[in-house]
């Protein structure tokens, strides 16, 4: 890939500006845990498996921000550093999965001198960037094999490599498919109001020469009913036990009409990004954001002031509208219980 999401690099956390793609590609530096949670805050790094990334690289610049006598008052700081970095953004798992990670791996190492903590927990944040890179590539040898020879995938959001350490989730399915010579071609959902769709996935696929159209949310069914769209392929931030799945607002939408013109609807994910501990959808936290997206665009407003306005930024797709869950171990058909605790080793 010719850019990179998020690296680790001379005890600082360099990220690719989210916020100013496409038009300008541009890589902040961070060197303490608060300025990354408000980047997380700030979309400026997004996607569920970037997300976790960024918050354990968080927690280990905390690590070495922490002035401490005792063991005990380091690992009560490391608790705050963590509390803040989880109060950043509340439905991908990722950020709540990569956090308790990054403790549990500092808890097993009590015994060690804190200089020494601090350096397995840079390790270990490293270590979870570079593995999510080994898992997205599974992914999407995985997802690969569902893709037919030749068709139109659609896909909402960014659930690319920007959206990941690299490569990418649902759009890893898309160019494992490319790179193994099926001739697809990609319709990305601009998706309103953060334009994810229009901004990042477009810019990273045409990067990589992977033919893309671009239409406005409100077009996929036109497009479905046409049998102009094979099946559509799109990330996750939390998959609850029973399989329903949280993504970015407008997915249940494609979900339902993907089902009305009997389209598959694919969902791929890391394993990072089940959370068994929920029954079903219904209880998986849904971030509300600032009502200036949705009124305004790079500053110009759309609706007039003072309009109400709600923005929730994910919707919950129901299991049943779900054809399969491709993970990094493996792809889960319905009925999803069994499955998914099979795919998570539980
Ligand atoms: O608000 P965002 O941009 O963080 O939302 C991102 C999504 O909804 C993605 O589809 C999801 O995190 C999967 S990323 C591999």
């Amino acid at each position: 890939m010719s850019f990179r999401t998020i690296e680790w690099r001379d005890d600082a956390v360099i990220m690719i500006d989210q916020t100013r793609l496409p038009g300008e590609e541009i890589y902040n530096s961070y060197s303490d845990f608060t300025s990354v949670a408000e980047a997380i805050k700030g979309m400026i790094i997004r996607g569920a498996p970037a997300i976790g990334v960024a918050a354990a690289m968080g927690v280990a610049l905390g690590a070495r921000e922490i002035i401490a006598d005792t063991h005990d008052s380091f690992f009560r700081q490391l608790e705050n550093v963590c509390d803040v970095l989880a109060r950043t953004r509340p439905t991908a798992v990722n950020l709540f999965w990569g956090i308790e990670r990054m403790k549990r791996v500092a808890e097993e190492h009590r015994g060690k001198s804190l200089d020494k903590i601090r350096e397995i927990l840079k390790k270990e944040a490293i270590r979870i960037e570079q593995e999510d890179l080994t898992i997205c590539r599974n992914i999407g040898k995985w997802g690969a094999t569902l893709i037919p020879e030749e068709g139109t995938v659609l896909t909402h959001c960014n659930a690319g490599g920007l959206a990941t350490a690299g490569y990418g989730t649902a759009l890893g399915v898309i160019r494992a498919a490319h790179e193994a010579g099926k001739k697809i071609r990609v319709f990305a959902d601009e998706t309103r109001p953060w334009l994810q769709g229009a901004r990042l996935t477009a810019w990273e696929l045409m990067k990589d020469g992977i033919p893309t159209t671009l239409i406005s949310d409100n077009m996929a069914g036109f497009f479905m009913s046409r049998g102009e769209i094979t099946c559509c392929v799109v990330g996750a931030d939390r998959i609850a036990a029973n399989g329903d799945t949280a993504n970015k607002i407008g997915t249940y939408s494609v979900a339902v009409l993907a089902r009305e013109n009997n389209i598959p609807f694919y969902v791929a994910a890391p394993v990072s990004t089940l959370d068994l501990s929920l029954s079903d959808g219904s209880k998986i936290p849904i971030e509300e954001r600032p009502d200036s997206e949705v009124t305004h665009i790079k500053g110009i407003a759309i609706a007039p002031e003072g309009v109400s306005v709600r923005n929730p930024a994910f919707d919950v797709t129901p299991a049943r509208y779900i054809t399969a869950i491709i993970t990094e171990n493996g792809i889960v058909k319905p009925d999803y219980c069994a499955g998914l605790r099979t795919v998570a080793g539980k």
